[in-house]
């Protein structure tokens, strides 16, 4: 049983959304709540509405050196992290025309701002706590991916890559650390009502009424209280919409169904672990403790 009293939480864009519910989630259990955000602002407004202790710090999950200054300062504050919550990240401008979010008309810049932060962000910071975790052989990572990790879509394919590295990263890691007794999982929401089309249209220039969220979604301290029985149960995935469950089904179905016709290679022996499959890894890399 995950126990959260006085552990402590290092939760990434927890100023808003998605990230304020689960600091509040977390909170309510007594764990003590650093809420790690770029916008300085926005933290100072939430901070006294989360319910427990709780401090801010500002960071730009893309920037080692910010990482490194805040885990300093946590552990100053707080002491060492035993939850970590990945879940800041960004999407491009939800009103832009298709035309300039189609692949070969995206600018680098925007695909390097998002690997960066989406995905970068949270390789960034598994490197910043995880050895931590598995030196005290306890504690729980979160990354928050998308339903985008599951199913990728015309329009969104620099979102999709980093969503789905962050799913890649968390299954690999899952594996890892397992042995050390630290859990981790990869949340995946759907539509949730948070600021972040509106951060989308500030990041793009476009000026938007302060204090106002997205209109329709998923209330996040719903999604708070998934992700704490999710690390309660230390649930690989965290799924907030079902109804997402078909187009799974649906992509999966396509890719099994071209297996029909493809061939077993003649070096292939069911006796021996097939290579960079979880049983091979299992016995090569996962460390025996
Ligand atoms: N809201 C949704 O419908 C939805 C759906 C699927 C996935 N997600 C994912 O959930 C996560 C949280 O998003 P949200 O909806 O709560 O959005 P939000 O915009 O309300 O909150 C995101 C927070 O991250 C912070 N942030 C942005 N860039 C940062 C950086 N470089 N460093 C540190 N902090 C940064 C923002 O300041 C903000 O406070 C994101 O990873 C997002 O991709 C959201």
């Amino acid at each position: 049983m995950f126990i959260f009293k006085d552990q402590v939480a290092f939760v990434t864009g927890g100023a808003s959304g998605i990230g304020y519910a689960i600091a509040c989630s977390l909170a309510k259990r007594g764990a003590k709540v650093v809420v790690a955000d770029i916008d300085v602002e926005q933290t100072e407004k939430v901070l006294k509405d989360i319910p427990g202790e709780a401090i801010g710090i500002k960071l730009n999950v893309a920037d080692r050196a910010n990482w490194l200054a805040a885990k300093e300062e946590t552990e100053s504050k707080f002491g060492e992290v035993g939850i970590l919550i990945n879940n800041a990240g960004v999407i491009d401008n939800p009103f832009a025309p298709i035309a300039e979010r189609e692949f070969l008309d995206y600018p680098y810049e925007k695909w390097d701002r998002m690997i960066n932060i989406n995905l970068a962000g949270v390789a960034n910071g598994i490197k910043t706590f995880g050895p931590t975790m598995r030196k005290n052989r306890c504690g729980h990572i979160v990354n928050t991916s998308s339903t985008q990790g599951l199913i990728p879509t015309a329009g969104l394919a620099a979102y999709s890559v980093s969503k789905f590295g962050v799913v890649a990263i968390t299954e690999s890691l899952r594996d890892e650390l397992a042995p050390f007794d630290v859990g981790v999982s990869v949340l995946f929401p759907g539509a949730t009502a948070s600021r972040i089309a509106l951060n989308a249209l500030k990041d793009a220039g476009v000026s938007v009424a302060d204090g106002t969220r997205m209109a329709s979604g998923l209330d996040p301290a719903v999604v708070g209280e998934m992700v704490v029985e999710g690390i309660k149960n230390n649930k690989l995935y965290i799924i907030t919409h079902g109804e997402y469950r078909k187009y799974c089904e649906d992509r999966f179905a396509r890719i099994i169904a071209e297996f029909t016709d493809t061939p077993v290679s003649p070096d292939y022996s069911p006796d021996k672990p097939l290579p960079a499959t979880r049983e091979w890894a299992r016995d090569k890399y996962v460390r025996k403790v």
